[in-house]
């Protein structure tokens, strides 16, 4: 997967965390600093990266009933289907792509805090995309903090802080699995304080891997 990224160019970093993590304000103040430094840095974002998704994500986060989590994650993966398709599109023009959740999301949320197998998730995604991360920013914070901080909850939102912990302990446990590609940062962190030591991390991968 690695030799097929490098083919097609570009940098792919996400963002992923629990609810009210912050990744939004990272992966937009990331953004923002790299254009800065001159870098071509495109922002996206799941669910919802394509018209398609938003429609998706109308459905995963507005309807009021119990989905099941078969159901759950496959409305997920037919947005990241879709959106797969434009990341990779960004990628190929070189650019560096900063996209609020992948692929990880699914393990986390649907494997590790609703029980579906991850086996079956992995096998699912082999079919949706080639792409794997070159770097995923885990902003790592407690459930706590994270039901602080969210205001007016989605559905998913509303699954509670038993939930919020196995989503939190499956990203740890994907942060050991794929060590070359995670750093952890403490999400409950000062934003500016935060932002800088991402940039700092960003940048001395983008060397590492440009130059
Ligand atoms: P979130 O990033 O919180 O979007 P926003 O900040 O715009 O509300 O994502 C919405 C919810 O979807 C969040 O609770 C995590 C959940 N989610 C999954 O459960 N599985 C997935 O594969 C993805 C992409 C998101």
């Amino acid at each position: 997967m690695r030799d097929y990224i490098s083919k097609i160019g570009g940098f792919f970093i996400t963002f992923e965390g629990i609810d009210g993590c912050g990744k939004s304000t990272q992966a937009k103040l990331l953004q923002e600093n790299l254009k800065n430094l001159g870098y071509d840095a495109f922002w996206t974002k799941e669910p919802g990266g394509t018209d398609i998704g938003n429609m998706v994500r109308e459905i995963l986060l507005k309807y009021n009933q119990e989905i099941d989590v078969l159901t759950e994650f496959l409305l997920f993966a037919s947005d990241r289907s879709a959106h797969s398709k434009e990341l990779i599109k960004e990628l190929s023009k070189g650019k560096i792509v900063i996209s609020e959740r992948f692929k990880d999301s699914s393990v986390a949320y649907q494997g590790y805090g609703g029980g579906l197998s991850i086996n079956f998730i992995e096998r699912i995604h082999r079919e949706i995309t080639i792409i794997e991360p070159d770097l995923t920013i885990l902003l790592d914070i407690s459930p706590l903090v994270s039901i602080k901080r969210v205001r007016d909850p989605d559905r998913i939102e509303k699954k509670g802080t038993d939930y919020l912990e196995r989503v939190r302990n499956g990203y740890l446990i994907l942060s050991k699995l794929y060590k070359n590609r995670y750093v952890i940062f403490d999400g409950s962190k000062e934003k500016n304080t935060l932002s800088k030591e991402i940039l700092e991390v960003v940048e001395n991968k983008l060397k590492a891997y440009f130059f």
